[in-house]
């Protein structure tokens, strides 16, 4: 075998003993490259005689071109082989059994809010928003609350660091405030929202859901007020049965005040473990809409009247579904919370 053709065979086996791509590079640059044996042969033509010369030149340009053609040929095998490899690891096994879709569904105490929407839409109430984020104006001193009242003490509300006034709202009645600074009578509303207390028990979390109400208007009387909210709980809990008592109560921002209490609705007054041998459930705070509030909102006092109130929405939901503990509703676990789909 000549030299030249000792240096395809050479080359081709050096090739095919190659698995990386780095290194069959630098192997064609051994033959192939400025000083590689290819080249220098063809150096070397120049000393030979004409005749010679075009003899050798063909022998190695047909050596030049199979040793290319190998070196092409390892190239493509690497890089199948690459690939191969790729895709063998990030195989997914199609025969796996589905994870299944997990329909999602609403949370129960969203389920309340919709319910009370939809019945106090269905009477003429329109429902109203305002910020969870409140300013000590519209959270206390527009609804008559003296600067000394308990409610405005640090242990009882979360107050904004580095933004003085500022604080989580306590309740919902602030939205009052809002609407009546915005709109004129009359006024029929009622706004669902967090509200946040620091609280933290069974039946008390530091955030809960509250729905006001308020209704303003000419003639609005309490007998209205009773009217109203009597009306809605039958239908909310869907018992036409269902008895309220309307306690003297206090609140600075209505005049007389009163706290709202519904029949049990597990033993229908009888006295039960729930309304602890009671016979009754306290369920929302409310009055007539005292007329300093109508001032700080520029509402004449003398022409119109009407009530608030305002409930928890949270209570409604675990009286509904007979739930114990108001933190099943907050704790986000899915076993508790999908059982309401
Ligand atoms: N805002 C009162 C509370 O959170 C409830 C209430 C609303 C009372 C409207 C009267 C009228 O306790």
């Amino acid at each position: 075998m000549s030299d030249i053709e000792k240096l395809v065979a050479e080359a081709t086996a050096e090739f095919a003993g190659i698995s990386e791509m780095a290194l069959l590079e630098q192997a064609k640059a051994r033959y192939l490259g400025k000083s590689g044996s290819v080249t220098e042969l063809l150096k070397g033509l120049g000393k030979l005689a004409a005749d010679e010369r075009k003899r050798a030149g063909a022998a190695i340009n047909s050596a030049k071109e199979r040793i290319e053609a190998a070196l092409n040929a390892r190239r493509e095998l690497l890089r199948h082989a690459a690939l191969d490899a790729q895709l063998r690891a990030e195989a997914l096994d199609i025969t796996l059994p589905g994870r299944g879709q997990g329909s999602g569904g609403l949370h129960p105490v969203t389920r309340t809010l919709e319910r009370i929407e939809a019945l106090f839409r269905s009477i003429g109430f329109d429902v109203a928003d305002g910020p969870e984020i409140e300013d000590d104006f519209h959270n206390f001193t527009a609804l008559n609350t003296p600067e000394n009242h308990p409610a405005r003490s640090m242990h009882d509300t979360f107050y904004l660091e580095n933004s003085p006034g500022l604080l989580l709202r306590t309740h919902t009645s602030p939205i009052q405030v809002r609407y009546m600074e915005t709109h004129k009578p009359p006024i029929r509303i009622i706004a669902p929202g967090r509200v946040y207390r620091v609280d933290s028990d069974a039946t008390h979390s530091p955030m809960f859901h509250q729905v006001e109400g308020l209704w303003i208007d000419e003639n609005v009387s309490f007998a209205d007020l009773k009217g109203v909210f009597t009306d809605f709980l039958r239908n909310f809990f869907e018992k036409p049965d269902l008895r309220t008592r309307f306690r003297p109560s206090f609140f600075p921002f209505t005049e007389p005040s009163a706290e709202i209490d519904m029949s049990c609705v597990f033993c229908e007054g009888n006295g039960c473990r729930v309304c602890s041998h009671t016979g009754w459930l306290e369920i929302a705070g409310s009055g007539m809409v005292h007329p300093n509030v109508l001032r700080h909102v520029g509402i004449d006092s003398e022409k119109y009247i009407g009530f608030a109130f305002g409930m928890g929405p949270d209570r409604l939901t675990m009286l509904r579904y007979g739930v114990n503990d108001l933190r099943l509703f907050f704790d986000g676990d899915l076993r508790f919370l999908s059982q309401f789909r």
